[in-house]
């Protein structure tokens, strides 16, 4: 059985006392509910990374960055390797986000750069796809996400497989309050890991975690997270207040 991921995607959000502030409320709400088959994931700022994960350590949260770049070292000014991620206590990158893709121009080469780097270097990578309102009007979804996949995992052996996460982020749904209904997203999932199961082979698209996300939050959380394929939730703006994102992560424990 797969276990269902609750992840927060910070984004530009929270100073340094404001991050430390909501990690641990969250780590306090948390010891209030027994996690059973699930995990809480935490994605603050760069800044924020090393204090956020030194109030979290030995609570079962985990964390990771948001970006990452897939060199090693040197000048690359403004830019953060995955060994930096790793040593400020992260497990997780967050790769190929929507907002990467569109306001920063990230390619799927650049972003499967960076897939490899990450998972080679020992840290989960969640892959971020997602048609935009546009492609999913005239029909595109499915080919926009299978080529976001495939240029994405390219290179990826089955062994690396374990150390990725795909999160299907429909790009008219995030931030916006009109979140997939259930049945949509769950299509969604359900193309993709048929795409893996083509890709690699059966077992691999039986046991990969596929996140939902966007406008995902403490009202419509049991009906999406309950769905059959999806496997957990990639949150941003009800990630960001302790209330919404622990009743999304009790909701999910309950399932
Ligand atoms: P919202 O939950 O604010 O729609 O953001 C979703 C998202 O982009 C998470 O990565």
């Amino acid at each position: 059985m797969r276990k269902k991921l609750i992840a927060g995607n910070w984004k530009m959000n929270l100073t340094i006392p404001q991050s430390v502030n909501l990690s641990e409320q969250i780590k306090n709400g948390i010891k209030d509910i027994k996690l059973n088959n699930i995990e809480v994931l935490v994605c603050p700022t760069y800044v924020s990374l090393y204090p956020v994960n030194e109030v979290i350590k030995d609570s079962g949260i985990k964390s990771g960055g948001q970006n990452m770049y897939f060199e090693n070292e040197g000048a690359y000014t403004g830019e953060i390797s995955a060994e930096m991620l790793k040593s400020a206590g992260c497990e997780f990158v967050i790769l190929g986000h929507s907002e990467r893709r569109k306001i920063f121009n990230e390619s799927d080469e650049l972003i499967n750069k960076k897939v490899i780097k990450a998972v080679d270097s020992g840290l989960t990578s969640i892959l971020c796809v997602g048609e935009t309102l546009e492609e999913r009007e005239s029909g595109k979804q499915n080919e926009i996400v299978k080529t976001q996949i495939e240029k994405g995992l390219s290179g990826i052996t089955v062994d690396k497989l374990k150390n990725i996460v795909i999160a299907y982020e429909p790009v008219w749904a995030i931030g916006t309050g009109k979140n997939a209904t259930p049945d949509e997203a769950n299509d969604m999932h359900k193309f993709i890991r048929n795409i893996i199961a083509d890709l690699y082979d059966k077992k691999s698209s039986d046991e990969i975690k596929i996140l939902y996300g966007g406008s995902l939050n403490d009202k419509n959380c049991k009906d999406l997270l309950s769905q059959s394929d999806i496997d957990g939730g990639l949150i941003g703006g009800a990630s960001l207040k302790s209330e919404s994102f622990l009743k999304i992560i009790e909701t999910s424990n309950n399932l």
